[in-house]
């Protein structure tokens, strides 16, 4: 099904709402006006015949009526749909006025002495169905004689009238509608002016002119909103694209290095003939240079993968002092060539995926093994707090001075860049434990002396 724009369905929103609003409004003014229009001639025909009856009571008899004939036909003339008869008891008719020839009939007839009221009018209809509304009343004269006098009206003018009136409305009513149409549609697209031009803005945004921002000039406050929400998502995504350009320049860097020496040292080598001792020496330094090199791949595809949104954790319970046990035991032959002692204190169980959290651990306690003077002591300590296990790795030594702190977990960033080029070094360890602290919901936090204890705290949430 085609998609109908904002403007579309605005307009049409619009034009039904104001037909709805025309229609009952039209609806209820006709019918107040036909009502007008019936009370007003029943009021006529009601006072005609009070008129007549008074009339008829100061004649002295059925002569005296035949004479006046003419004053009782005043009170019904000038309207051609009105009608009088004035009948004796007998059946006689004695006074007939009656231009459009009304059938009239002498149905509920209302004695003398009773008061004539609108209730007591009746409806019959003529030829073509028309209405007719009248009334029949005795009427007394001096000699006690009775005569009927009928008085009705013709609404067949009054039909007419209506149905002119109706026709009117409805004209009118369409003339109002397409004129409401009209007028939202230019209302509508008016509006939506400032929309189309931020979307017009948007669509020129790229990779390459991230900085632009949307502006949403003196349009609405509402699009005010959109146009903040918009622009912060594009500080977000500049964001995002400067890591990311950062990312493959540190790592272009990062194995220009190693390439580099490798390239060189075969070259020297080249120049002449060595002996196999030298070229063993050579072989151990290139496979040492090819490690540096797959260590910095697989650390970049583990990060790859960890900001996957999809990363399964391989979650189990784990006993945190015996996985530290572990992983103290693994760096056992380290620590003896360092001449660095690891302690173990505390207890705790944690839920976690137990590869990711020995390694997140294994790399804070290599750079804790880097970083510790001789005949000093790493501790690892395990404990929990009512909202998280915490896992600390401190040692020992010359400590990170403050401003490198809150830098330390950025991709390839090193403290000293110099000391730490060594092929042992990438700068990817502390991404990675705050990539896999982060994937498990907790975080990482790091604190120095200068000269003191340097600690790494990994936050463990506890659900
Ligand atoms: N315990 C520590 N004491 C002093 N400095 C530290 C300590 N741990 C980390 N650092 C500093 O933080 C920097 C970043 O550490 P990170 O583990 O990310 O990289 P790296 O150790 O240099 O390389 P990799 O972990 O890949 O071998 C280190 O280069 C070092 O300067
Ligand atoms: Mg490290």
């Amino acid at each position: 099904m085609r998609r109908l724009s904002l403007a579309t369905r605005l307009t049409v929103t619009f034009t039904v709402i104001t037909a709805a609003c025309f229609i009952l409004v039209g609806w209820l003014l006709y019918r107040a006006a036909e009502q007008r229009i019936l009370e007003q001639d029943e009021t006529n025909i009601v006072l005609s015949a009070r008129h007549l009856r008074r009339l008829v009571a100061e004649l002295d008899s059925m002569e005296d009526l035949k004479t006046h004939q003419d004053r009782m036909v005043v009170s019904v003339l000038g309207d051609d749909n009105n009608a009088l008869r004035m009948v004796d008891d007998a059946g006689h008719v004695i006074v007939d006025h009656n231009p459009t020839n009304l059938p009239l009939a002498p149905q509920g007839v209302v004695p003398t002495g009773q008061r004539i009221v609108a209730s007591m009018l009746n409806t019959w209809h003529g030829d073509h169905d028309l209405p007719i509304r009248g009334v029949a009343v005795v009427g007394q004269m001096r000699d006690g004689a009775h005569v009927t006098i009928m008085v009705a009206r013709s609404f067949a003018d009054r039909a007419v009238l209506l149905r002119r009136y109706r026709r009117d409305m409805a004209l009118r009513l369409l003339a109002g509608m397409i004129a409401a149409m009209v007028l939202s549609y230019l209302l509508v697209r008016r509006a939506l002016r400032p929309l189309r031009s931020m979307a017009a803005d948007a669509a020129t945004i790229h990779a390459q002119n991230l900085h632009t921002r949307l502006s949403a000039g003196n349009a609405p406050t509402e699009l005010h909103a959109l146009a903040h929400a918009l622009n912060e998502m594009l500080d977000r995504l500049e964001g995002g694209f400067a890591r990311v350009w950062q990312f493959t320049v540190d790592l272009a860097h990062d194995l220009r290095t190693p390439v580099g020496n490798l390239r060189g040292t075969n070259e020297v080598a080249l120049t002449r003939l060595r002996t196999s001792a030298e070229y063993q020496a050579l072989l151990g330094s290139n496979i040492e240079e090819c490690d540096r090199v797959s260590r910095t791949i697989e650390s970049v595809l583990f990060l790859a993968r960890a900001d996957n949104p999809q990363f399964a954790l391989q979650r189990s319970t784990l006993d945190v002092r015996e996985e530290l046990q572990r992983i103290a035991d693994y760096f056992e032959g380290i620590a003896l060539d360092a001449r660095v002692g690891i302690e173990i204190q505390g207890s705790a169980t944690i839920s976690a995926d137990r590869e990711l959290f020995r390694r997140a651990v294994g790399n804070l306690l290599s750079n804790a093994l880097r970083y510790t003077p001789p005949e000093q002591i790493i501790i690892l300590l395990a404990s929990r707090t009512d909202e998280a296990v915490t896992v600390a790795v401190e040692n020992p030594g010359a400590g990170i001075s403050a401003e490198h702190l809150d830098k330390l977990f950025d991709r390839f960033y090193r403290v000293d860049r110099s000391r730490s080029d060594s092929a042992n070094s990438t700068g990817l360890g502390l991404s990675i434990v705050k990539s896999i602290i982060e994937l498990h919901g907790g975080r990482v936090t790091v604190d120095s002396q200068p000269q003191g204890i340097t600690r790494f705290v990994l936050w463990f949430p506890v659900h």
